[in-house]
């Protein structure tokens, strides 16, 4: 999987998250932070890159929130999208089209796609029993009943999925159900339902699963497993009110299953963005050229419908849509052990994580444990450690002390070398080697050996002072000292580059400091090793980080004020 030739044409998108609750940290760090991290990283090797989401605004959550709140579905989501959307900002999430499933050019897209479908033969109609609520006069499907779940007795089973035992469900299976709006018990009512035949599909579901070489070894195997148990024929319309009206003959009064109108927003999502910018083919270079490469940042629990259900649908179009390429999806983020919880106030959500700290600290933090190959468990313990040491006393002070040394002692520029030693020469091929290895971690979407790494640039570099301890050779031989700053500065001058995906705002002081062109030319990741040349002047260094001086118990307290605060 390394990289080959250079990519010309590159969508990264990121799990579009549910807009009735503001995200947690959990939420945040496998998709999102993620698909901006590879965005970054691409854009920087020179790549033409879109990166695109949304906010999941229909289904069942929305509208028993939107329900509890007193307020309409779409009041409830106009808040929630234009706060979330303000926050990805904040979070340097650099989004070309972070839009929304209630967007016009999004819910067309669905209705003509889902018809082209229907056209070629792949969605019938057929009755099945739901349950309904004769006192709120609706249909109860997914999230809107609860009840004993059939698999494992747990009383809070939901419609469609039990959380215990992690089964799928249908509603009729619940034992004693009842409706979450009013609690009484549902009746069993006949109703008609559209369904897309995915087994219809399955042998070039099979051929695309099984010939793409980029897919993740978890994602390939688990969506393989599915297609061997059979795929049944899946319900893709729903009885309620809040969603994407179904289009097919006879469906008036039926709204699409959020799953299916979620998937599809990132083709729309590209289309919306070439159209704003005035190009409105260029999407077609994304989703109809075949050497672009797609990717797809998600938590595992979203694999089957980006490795099974988005390729059905575009498969099913009869189109030739450039199907998932690189799906890169995350364990999850536990706190002390336990899922996040916004009922039991288990978490940190991803507004208030910036009024404790730099967002800078926590991408690189969340990059640095980001759940890969197993779940990774948050503790302020550990997060005071990462800034501390490894921000702190190994990446900042490096870079500080080095520029600072030439701000005194070679009136801020950079020393002209003379007879490097071959200590010095091996410096500098390791330090390559460390930024060949960030590119290919990149490239595997390794994100978190990637951000490990560039710290290591750090403790090589400090490491590399300490053995020559040029503050003392300047006072004897000023030319080695010379030299040694020399190659100390190239180090930061790579650091400064090749930290850009993960802080960004932190790679922009490094910049200025070394006075590099930020916004004229902006630098690549290829200028990353080209040395700053002699007589190159620098700015006045200053300290990039700061020691927290807090424990477990304080930040606890800290994070407490400031929920009661936003309350
Ligand atoms: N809203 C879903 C979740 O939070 C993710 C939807 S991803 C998409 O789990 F592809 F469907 F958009
Ligand atoms: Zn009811």
């Amino acid at each position: 999987m390394e990289r080959a030739v250079k990519l010309e044409k590159t969508l990264i998108t990121s799990a579009w998250p549910y807009i009735n609750v503001t995200p947690h940290l959990g939420n945040l760090v496998g998709s999102i932070l993620s698909a901006d991290v590879a965005a970054r990283y691409y854009r920087l090797r020179g790549d033409d890159v879109i990166m695109v989401s949304g906010s999941d605004e229909h289904g069942t959550p929305i509208e028993v929130e939107a329900i509890k709140q007193g307020i309409t579905p779409k009041e409830l989501t106009d808040k929630n999208h234009a706060f979330v959307a303000e926050l990805f900002k904040k979070w340097e999430i650099s989004y070309d089209n972070y839009t929304r499933t209630e967007s016009p050019v999004h819910k067309k897209f669905v209705q003509n796609l889902l018809m082209k479908i229907y056209g070629n033969g792949y969605i019938f109609s057929k009755e099945m029993q739901m349950l309904y609520c004769p006192h709120d006069k609706r249909f109860l499907p997914d999230r809107f009943v609860e009840g004993t779940c059939p698999n494992c007795s747990h009383v809070k089973a939901r419609g469609d999925q039990c959380d215990k035992c992690g089964r799928l469900l249908e509603p009729t299976t619940l034992v004693d159900p009842y409706c979450v709006l009013c609690n009484n018990t549902p009746i069993v009512k006949t109703t008609k339902h559209w369904y897309i035949d995915l087994s219809k599909l399955s042998d070039k579901l099979k051929r695309y699963l099984t010939n793409n070489q980029e897919l993740p070894a978890n994602a390939k195997n688990f969506s393989l497993n599915w297609i061997e148990e059979g795929l049944k024929p899946r319900a893709i319309t729903r009885d309620i009110a809040w969603g994407i009206p179904a289009p097919f003959p006879g469906a008036e009064n039926k709204t699409i299953y959020v799953w299916v109108d979620a998937v599809l927003g990132y083709v729309s999502a590209t289309i919306e963005y070439s159209q704003w910018i005035g190009e409105p083919e260029k999407w077609q270079e994304f989703w109809l050229n075949k050497k672009a490469k797609t990717f797809y940042f998600v938590g595992k629990d979203n694999i089957p419908f980006h490795t099974i259900i988005l390729p059905a649908l575009l498969l099913a179009s009869g189109e030739e849509y450039n199907l998932p390429w690189n799906v890169s999806a995350t364990e999850f983020l536990q706190f002390k052990g336990k899922k996040a919880s916004k009922s039991q106030r288990v978490g940190i959500w991803i507004d208030e994580a910036l009024e404790m700290f730099p967002v800078d600290w926590w991408r690189f933090f969340l990059m640095a444990t980001r759940p890969e190959t197993k779940d990774s468990n948050f503790s302020w313990d550990l997060f005071v450690e990462k800034i501390n040491s490894d921000l702190n006393d190994t990446f900042g002070n490096f870079i500080h002390r080095t520029l600072m040394f030439l701000n005194s002692k070679f009136e801020s520029q950079i020393p002209k070398p003379l007879n490097l030693s071959n200590d010095d020469k091996q410096i500098l091929q390791t330090i390559k080697e460390k930024v060949d290895n960030m590119a290919i971690d990149f490239e595997n979407s390794k994100l978190q050996s990637s951000a490990n790494t560039l710290i290591s640039l750090g403790r090589i570099g400090n490491q590399y002072l300490n053995e020559n301890e040029p503050w003392k050779l300047i006072k004897t031989e000023k030319q080695k000292a010379a030299n040694v700053f020399y190659i100390a500065s190239q180090i930061v001058k790579a650091i400064a580059i090749v930290s850009k995906p993960f802080m960004p705002n932190i790679a922009s002081q490094i910049c200025e400091i070394l006075n590099l062109p930020i916004n004229k030319k902006p630098l690549k990741w290829d200028n990353a090793l080209q040395p700053l040349p002699s007589g190159h002047k620098i700015n006045k260094s200053k300290p990039l980080f700061k020691k927290i001086d807090a424990n477990e118990e304080e930040l606890e307290n800290k994070l407490r004020i400031i929920r009661k605060s936003d309350n």
